[in-house]
Parts: structure tokens; C-alpha cells; sequence
């Protein structure tokens, strides 16, 4: 079988081939991937000679490329996205350009191929925000209601992907996950940045309150997850994907990190809040625990524990990514902090 991956030089996309050339040797994989400050061959550096696994530098935006690139691909596994939401804040148009046009085009190139399978990778976010004091979950029912350019960029896609399904009858499936975390994470998000603040003994940036709630998902779970709705999933279908079995605002989440670091409370600093912050996110992934048989292989303190100890061990990976161009985005985010 033939993959063609978008983003796979990105957090979860590059998991994602290193899990899939790991469990299915046979298979190869084309990875698609514009490398844009997110994107990092580094985290593909131990499979790059494999004879199976092909990369190609293009943008999903350009047509030509998209679809001669993908030519003779069973299954694409669309993952290319601009993904930060306080980047989307600060500008709106790469996140159009990429999420929106740029989704609309693989469909397009999906469709001339001919391929067997499109597979899009969109987030929980799209359903907007839940009140902290409800029991609300987020279903594969819940109404489309995205509050940051981010996610209205995702939800845009969502749409474009069922669309295509359709009136085109593409064979389509979409899995909507929660936040991730794991190996080679850019450290922009809340728990790399927080992790490798305490270890360059710099503080760590708290928004508003800090009783905001995500429903955090190992990468490794997620990554087993897509493989099963590739392997089982219906076609037409939306499957959830979340990680927790119990809330935690992010305050707590610091706290289990900082206990785990065997560092300081007085590394938390609260800043200044995120414009229009998304309160909770809960979901609800019982339709693909009861029709595909997945669930999270280890609790949410374990995955942190693992995680923790691969930044601590992998101390060069991030502190190249945190020099340069990382550099100047982040002095205007938190303002030398
Ligand atoms: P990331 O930001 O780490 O990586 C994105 C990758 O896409 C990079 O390699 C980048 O170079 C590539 N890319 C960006 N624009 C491109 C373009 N125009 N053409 C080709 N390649 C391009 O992202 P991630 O965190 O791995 O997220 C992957 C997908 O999962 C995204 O679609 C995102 O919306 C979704 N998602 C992420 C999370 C999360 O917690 N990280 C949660 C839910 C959903
Ligand atoms: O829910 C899935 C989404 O999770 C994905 O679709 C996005 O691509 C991904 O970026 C992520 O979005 P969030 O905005 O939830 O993730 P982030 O890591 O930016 O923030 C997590 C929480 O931590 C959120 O409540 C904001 C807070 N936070 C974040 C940063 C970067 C802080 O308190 N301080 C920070 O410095």
C-alpha cells in the first residue's frame, strides 16, 4: 500500500510515519511537506535511507505539484496544517491559505487520482468552547462553532473534506482529536514550552486564570487511532478522539509537571490572557471505543512522566528549535518574559 502524507515533518505527522513504518514495513510512504517553522526532517532522521519512505518539499496550495506528487497513492493521510492559535491571533491569512485553499486543492488531487481513501486530521477546537461548570462533552453530533481564526480556518476544511464526500463521493473519513503531546513537539504549545522553560530555568507563561481545561491525547494513542479508522473505520464518517478520563485545568497540569521536574512553584507566571480562550474541551470518544475497539493505552500522568523524560534526553533536538526565527515569535508573545 502507498501513503501520502501531508505534514509529516510536523509533531503528529512525523509520529505518525515513524509509528506506521514501524508496524507496516511493507508499506511506503510519500511525505508532502512545505517545512515551514513547524516543519523538521530531524524527527525523520532515522528512517530517511529507508527505500520506502519518500519526502518531497512542496506547499498543499500548489496545485501541479499536489497532484503529480501524489500519483499511484492508495490513502492520503491529510495532517499540513498552520496550527498554533496565538499565531492564527496575531495573523490570520497563512492559516486561510494552507487550512482552507490548501485542503481544497488535496481534495481536488485526491479526486484526479483516484485514491481509495482521504483521510483528514481536524481538531476538537472547532466545536467552540464548553462552560466550566457543565458536564457538556463534544460528540461527533455537537454543532460547528469555532472562535479563533484557527479553528475556523479547521472547521472550513471539515466542511470542504465532507463536501467532496458528497457531491463528489470521495471516500472520505475525518477524525476530530483533542491536544496532543509527545515526542518532537514544537515547544511553542503549553506543555513543550512549559517543559523546556523549567529546564532552561526560565518561567513559565500561565494565560488568565489558568483554569482552562484540554483534553489532553498522547500522540501515540492518536496515531493508533487514525490507523484504526484507516483500517476500520466507515466511509463518510467523523470519528472523535480524546485522552482523558478526568478534567484538568492547566494550572494542575503545570503543577504535576513542575512536581514530576522536581522544580519550583514560583516558576509560574500568570500573563496576560489569550483573546477570545476557548474555556474547556471535553470529548466524547465512545463511538470509536465501541465501533473500532481504541481507547488510551496509558494514563495521562504516565504519557507525561515519558514525555517529560525524551525532552530532558533529547535537550539538542529543542534547543535548536527554540534559536532562531522561534526566537523572535516568542519575544513578541510573552514579551521577554
Ligand atoms: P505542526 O504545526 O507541528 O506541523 C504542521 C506541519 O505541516 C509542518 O511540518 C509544516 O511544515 C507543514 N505545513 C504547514 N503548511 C504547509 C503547507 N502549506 N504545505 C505543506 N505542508 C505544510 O502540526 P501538528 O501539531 O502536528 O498538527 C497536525 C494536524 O493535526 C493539523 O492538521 C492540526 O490541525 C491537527 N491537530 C493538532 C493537534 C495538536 O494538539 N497538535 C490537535 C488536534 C488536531
Ligand atoms: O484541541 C486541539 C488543539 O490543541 C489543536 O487543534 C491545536 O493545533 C493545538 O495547538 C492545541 O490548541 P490549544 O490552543 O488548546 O493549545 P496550546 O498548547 O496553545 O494551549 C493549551 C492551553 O494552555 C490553552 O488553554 C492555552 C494555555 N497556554 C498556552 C500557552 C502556549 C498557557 O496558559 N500558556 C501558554 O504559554
Amino acid at each position: 500500500m502507498k501513503l501520502f502524507v501531508t505534514g509529516g515533518a510536523g509533531f503528529i505527522g512525523s509520529n505518525f510515519i515513524l509509528y506506521w513504518i514501524k508496524n507496516y514495513p511493507n508499506d511506503s510512504i510519500i511525505n508532502f511537506d512545505k517545512l515551514t517553522y513547524a516543519g523538521n526532517l530531524e524527527n525523520l532522521k532515522s528512517i530517511e535511507k529507508n527505500p520506502k519512505y519518500i519526502f518531497i518539499r512542496g506547499d498543499i496550495a500548489d496545485s501541479n505539484l499536489v497532484v503529480s506528487s501524489m500519483a499511484g497513492a492508495d490513502i492520503v493521510v491529510h495532517f499540513a496544517a498552520e496550527t498554533h492559535v496565538d499565531r492564527s491571533i496575531m495573523g490570520p491569512s497563512e492559516f486561510v491559505k494552507t487550512n482552507v485553499l490548501g485542503t481544497q486543492v488535496m481534495l481536488d488531487a485526491a479526486l484526479r487520482n483516484n485514491v481509495k481513501r482521504f483521510h483528514h486530521i481536524s481538531t476538537d477546537e472547532v466545536f467552540g468552547s464548553i462552560e466550566l461548570e457543565t458536564n457538556i462533552k463534544f460528540s461527533e453530533k455537537s454543532p460547528y462553532n469555532p472562535r479563533s481564526p484557527y479553528s475556523a480556518t479547521k472547521a472550513g476544511s471539515d466542511h470542504l473534506v465532507r463536501a467532496y464526500s458528497e457531491t463528489y463521493e470521495l471516500p472520505i473519513t475525518i477524525t476530530n482529536c483533542s491536544n496532543n503531546f509527545g515526542p518532537y513537539m514544537f515547544p511553542e504549545k503549553f506543555i513543550p514550552l512549559a517543559i523546556t522553560n523549567l529546564l532552561e530555568g526560565k518561567k513559565v507563561p500561565i494565560y488568565g486564570d489558568g483554569l482552562y481545561v484540554r483534553d489532553w491525547l498522547h500522540v501515540e494513542d492518536h496515531c493508533r487511532a487514525i490507523d484504526m479508522v484507516l483500517k476500520k473505520g466507515k466511509i463518510a464518517e467523523t470519528y472523535l478522539v480524546g485522552g482523558m478520563t478526568q478534567l484538568l485545568p492547566n494550572i494542575e497540569v503545570i503543577k504535576k509537571i513542575i512536581k514530576i521536574m522536581d522544580k519550583d512553584e514560583s516558576s509560574i507566571e500568570f500573563v496576560k490572557d489569550r483573546p477570545g480562550h476557548d474555556r474547556k474541551y471535553d470529548v466524547n470518544w465512545s463511538k470509536i471505543k465501541n465501533e473500532l475497539g481504541w481507547e488510551p493505552q496509558l494514563s495521562f500522568d504516565i504519557w507525561l512522566e515519558k514525555t517529560i523524560k525524551w525532552y530532558v534526553d533529547n535537550k539538542e533536538w529543542w534547543q535548536r528549535v527554540k534559536k532562531g526565527e522561534y526566537q523572535k515569535y516568542y519575544d513578541m508573545q510573552y514579551g521577554f518574559l
